[in-house]
């Protein structure tokens, strides 16, 4: 069965370039981390050109100053459209909040840069879909920032399921909680906003649970949900005033994909006590699947076949070690544990692959745009308190 992402060894050389000049806009949590993957990536991967960090855009200039510096960027800017529209930059990394995402996208991509955008997409389905056709029609790489997906156990768990270990996929229950909106006064921000954020626990952290349950499971056909805005208003970062929050703090939905298994899932940045806990439980008919990104140096599998010891059928605990690829790539000894800066190292890799190839990254805007459709699905069902339909999208 063909992967969808392939990780393993250096990648070819087909277009005969020497370097990638790389401009990253925003130096937010994302743009740091993005930043360290263009810059680690060479030697983790071996790739047979340069990577250079051309320039650097961000709207605040203590952070270009400092950021400018640390990094050794050749330039730094407080407009974007100089990274965007130059002649200097080969790909572009966009880590700026949703809202900015579709403009800054189709600017790179009319100037001929290859893309790696971090999630979600957009802040509307249609904007996501207008992202998308132009990328086709670009005949440009593009890449979505849904790192989780790119862990070793992930990847392993991916791997076990197109092998048929747990049989047909039967149900998907999961769970995606951080508690860092619990204090109703946690400042407002544009990820509480229609405008900025789109929408907001579903779209910020939805959507990773989302494209990996689809990743996983395959494609949603229906759903049924409700989202709830818990704390209503919350206090502006500078000025202490009391603003509205226009977007989700949680939800819950229920529906099925496409083969009939269904789904159950929560999401919530008001989960008290959780860091990250994006996790699941994939039930088949022949075994079963428990991972928390919590802990994403294991899994949990239980197998039928070979359990019939009823004094000691259970799940069992796998510890992620070299071969479990890339694991290897960074570490060699198992239980030694890879971490968040890693994943985006390995999404460095597979867009370097796609580029160097010249073959599809995943997930491209066009995997992108199918994720979005399922969560503005999420987000209709609510509004209408009725299923939703989850038509294909490309
Ligand atoms: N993949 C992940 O796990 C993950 C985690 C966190 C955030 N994200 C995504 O990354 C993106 C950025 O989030 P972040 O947490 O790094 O944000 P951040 O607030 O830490 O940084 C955003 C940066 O964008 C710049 N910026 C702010 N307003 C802007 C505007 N109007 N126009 C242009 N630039 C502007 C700021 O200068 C800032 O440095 C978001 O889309 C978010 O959903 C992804």
């Amino acid at each position: 069965m063909k992967r969808d992402l392939r990780i393993d060894g250096q990648p070819e050389n087909k277009i005969g370039i020497d370097k990638l000049r790389v401009g990253v806009l925003g130096m937010g949590f994302m743009g740091g981390t993005h930043t360290q993957a263009w810059q680690r990536g060479k030697a983790v991967f071996n790739w047979p050109i340069d990577v250079e960090l051309t320039a650097l855009f961000d709207m605040s200039a203590d952070n270009l100053d400092l950021n400018g510096n640390r990094f050794e960027f050749a330039r730094v800017t407080n407009d974007w459209r100089d990274v965007c529209e130059a002649d200097d930059i080969d790909v572009v990394s966009i880590c700026t909040p949703n809202f900015a995402h579709r403009e800054m996208a189709e600017v790179a991509l009319a100037h001929g840069k290859h893309v790696w955008c971090e999630k979600p997409m957009a802040t509307t389905l249609d904007d996501a879909r207008a992202m998308a056709a132009t990328a086709r029609a670009s005949g440009l790489k593009t890449m979505l920032g849904y790192n989780y997906m790119k862990s070793p156990a992930m990847l392993a768990i991916k791997t076990l399921i197109e092998d048929g270990r747990i049989g047909e996929i039967t149900h998907f229950n999961g769970v995606y909680q951080e508690d860092f909106m619990c204090d109703p006064n946690a400042p407002h921000s544009w990820r509480l906003t229609k405008k900025g954020g789109g929408k907001g626990a579903l779209g910020d952290m939805g959507s990773h649970q989302i494209s990996m349950a689809i990743w996983l499971c395959g494609p949603m056909a229906e759903v049924s949900a409700r989202l709830q805005t818990v704390h209503k208003m919350r206090p502006d970062a500078t000025t202490g005033e009391m603003k509205e929050v226009e977007t989700d703090d949680q939800y819950s939905a229920i529906g099925t994909f496409a083969s009939g298994a269904m789904f159950t899932m929560h999401t919530s940045w008001i989960g008290q006590g959780h860091k990250m806990n994006l996790g699941f439980e994939i039930t088949g008919t022949k075994g079963a699947i428990k991972f928390d990104q919590e802990r994403m140096g294991e899994f949990h599998l239980f197998e039928m076949d070979g359990n019939a010891d009823m004094a000691t059928n259970g799940y069992k605990t796998v510890l992620i070690g070299p071969w479990h690829a890339p694991f290897g790539n960074f570490c060699p000894a198992p239980g030694h544990h890879v971490g968040f800066n890693e994943m985006k190292i390995i999404e460095a890799g597979e867009f370097v692959r796609a580029i160097l190839e010249d073959d599809k990254a995943f997930p491209d805007f066009d995997d992108g745009l199918v994720y979005e459709a399922a969560i503005q699905a999420v987000q209709d069902a609510s509004e209408a308190r009725a299923w939703i339909d989850i038509k294909p999208e490309v």
